[in-house]
């Protein structure tokens, strides 16, 4: 006979909450464990959303791939949330802890760039943070070399016949995405007349929802991350608040927001 469901057994709490090893006995170490966790398990969350987004776009099932777009989104929304709680550690309580993280880094989060891949965001060289032939390092090369959830829905534009070259959405594997004048004028085309374009206008609406939001994301870390170390240099090696700073500028898909200007 099957073995009976129960609460700490179906969600495995044993493991779950068992997976918080502070390595000092100082107060705040468990919220930056719990912390990080949360949000790699939120991102765990996201990369299977925009996979199930990505497999309906490709089918040109743009409306249900709506449903997981909208819910990243308010995924990301929380995860934004979190910077607050983890405001509440303040310099001096992290200081207790910091020096022994020695050069770990959320730098290093394989399913932070499996999720930029994923999107569009596609630089090859975060690969070399991850050992080969390790399993994060896998995971990192699928997502690069694969289609991105921007490539799927550029390649849908094409088929309804929007004068995009197949060089853009079907480059080389692991290729980054260069800003191109056709998308841009695709978009354009679809935001000058919404009603006539209404599934590719919502999509487009969508994606920005989720660049926006994950630039949202990132300047919250950054102010975090300076109110809580100034600006001292990461512990992943980056001089720290300027390096992420520079992430400020990173777009997913650059022509919804070109756009925008030439309208
Ligand atoms: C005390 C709290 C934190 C501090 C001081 C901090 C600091 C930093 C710094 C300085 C960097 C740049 C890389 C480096 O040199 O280390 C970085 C990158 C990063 N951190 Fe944090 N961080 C904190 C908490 C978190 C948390 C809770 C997460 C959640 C997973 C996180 C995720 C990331 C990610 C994904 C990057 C890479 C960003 C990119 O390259 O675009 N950080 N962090």
């Amino acid at each position: 006979m099957d073995e009976e469901v129960t609460y700490g057994g179906y969600l495995r709490l044993k493991e779950l909450l068992a997976a918080q090893k502070p390595r000092t006995g100082q107060h705040d170490e468990l919220l930056f464990v719990i912390l990080h966790q949360t949000m790699e398990l939120w991102m765990k969350q996201v990369i299977h959303e925009i996979g199930a987004a990505q497999a309906q776009i490709r089918t040109g099932e743009l409306a249900p791939a709506y449903k997981h777009l909208a819910r990243v989104s308010r995924i990301q929304a929380v995860m934004t949330q979190t910077w607050d709680v983890l405001a509440t550690m303040t310099p001096a309580d992290y200081l207790n802890f910091r020096s022994m993280l020695g050069t770990s880094s959320g730098f290093q989060s394989a399913q932070f760039r499996v999720l930029e891949y994923r999107l569009g965001l596609k630089d090859a060289a975060f690969l070399a943070y991850h050992a080969e032939s390790s399993e994060q390092r896998a995971a990192l090369e699928a997502a690069l070399g694969g289609p991105s959830l921007y490539d799927d829905a550029l390649a849908q534009l094409a088929k309804a016949g929007f004068d995009i070259p197949e060089s853009v959405y079907a480059r080389a594997p692991g290729a980054p995405y260069e800003p191109s004048a056709a998308v841009e004028a695709a978009w354009l085309q679809v935001y000058r007349d919404p009603q006539k374009h209404w599934a590719f206008y919502q999509l487009a609406e969508k994606l920005i929802d989720l660049d926006d939001a994950l630039l949202t994301w990132r300047h919250k870390h950054v102010l975090t991350v300076e109110r809580i170390i100034g600006r001292k240099r990461g512990t992943g090696g980056t001089e720290g608040v300027g390096y992420l700073q520079q992430t400020l500028t990173r777009r997913a898909f650059p022509e919804i927001w070109s756009m925008r200007t030439k309208l």
